[in-house]
């Protein structure tokens, strides 16, 4: 039994992936770089300006730090513009059903994501009372496969990491699970990585694990 379990948000929690693809592409299509589905997928779980390096990386063009980071800013003033149209509904049922069965069992829960724009999908989504922590983007400077993230969700929940599991989507993130000490539970894409100490196919077959 673990105490607390830590949900990594995009693809797990919720998908935000067509909006980011959307985001990165219509970027990609200004500068003339090519950018499909494919390359989307390897951004899963990655940090905004390492997105933007491993676009640019299809480029032979230089672009100066300013420009990276104005590109990286345009970015997400278009995936958060996308943002605004979640609601509730963009979360299964099953997840806030396997929430809700958690902290009714006790379970501290936190969210461990990549993301800076974390609060706001947790807000637009209703999801923010679902959780006794929350540790993203704004408060690491490491990104996955480093434990950072996971580490801090652990010590804003008061429990130690071999008290918790990481529920995660990404190979990146199954790496820093295992690297901070976790349990790993690997969901989607993660759920066939060899690495992963388990795997499930839908959330709430994490009550069979926690
Ligand atoms: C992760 C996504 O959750 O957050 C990545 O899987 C994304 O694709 C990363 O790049 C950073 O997101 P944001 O919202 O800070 O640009
Ligand atoms: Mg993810």
């Amino acid at each position: 039994m673990k105490k607390g379990v830590i949900f990594d948000l995009d693809g797990v929690l919720l998908s935000t992936d067509d909006m980011h693809y959307a985001a990165w592409k219509s970027i990609a299509d200004e500068l003339g770089i090519p950018f499909d589905r494919q390359i989307n997928n390897r951004l899963r779980g990655v940090s905004r300006m390492e997105s933007l390096e491993i676009i640019l990386s299809q480029s032979s063009r230089v672009f100066s730090p300013e420009e990276k980071l104005a590109l990286a800013e345009r970015k997400n003033e278009r995936y958060r513009a996308l943002l605004q149209g979640l609601t509730p509904a963009a979360v299964a049922p099953e997840v806030r059903d396997t929430l809700s069965a958690l902290r009714a069992r006790g379970r501290k829960l936190a969210v461990g994501s990549s993301s800076k724009n974390t609060r706001l999908i947790l807000k637009l989504t209703g999801l923010d009372s679902c959780f006794d922590a929350v540790s993203d983007g704004t408060n690491i400077t490491r990104s996955k496969p480093d434990p950072e993230v996971f580490l801090k969700a652990a010590d804003f929940l008061g429990l130690a990491p071999a008290d918790c599991a990481v529920i995660e989507d990404a190979v990146a993130g199954i790496d820093a699970a295992r690297a901070g000490g976790f349990l790993s539970i690997g969901i989607g894409d993660a759920a066939a990585y060899e690495k992963t100490d388990r795997s499930i196919r839908s959330l709430s077959e994490l009550l069979e694990i926690v």
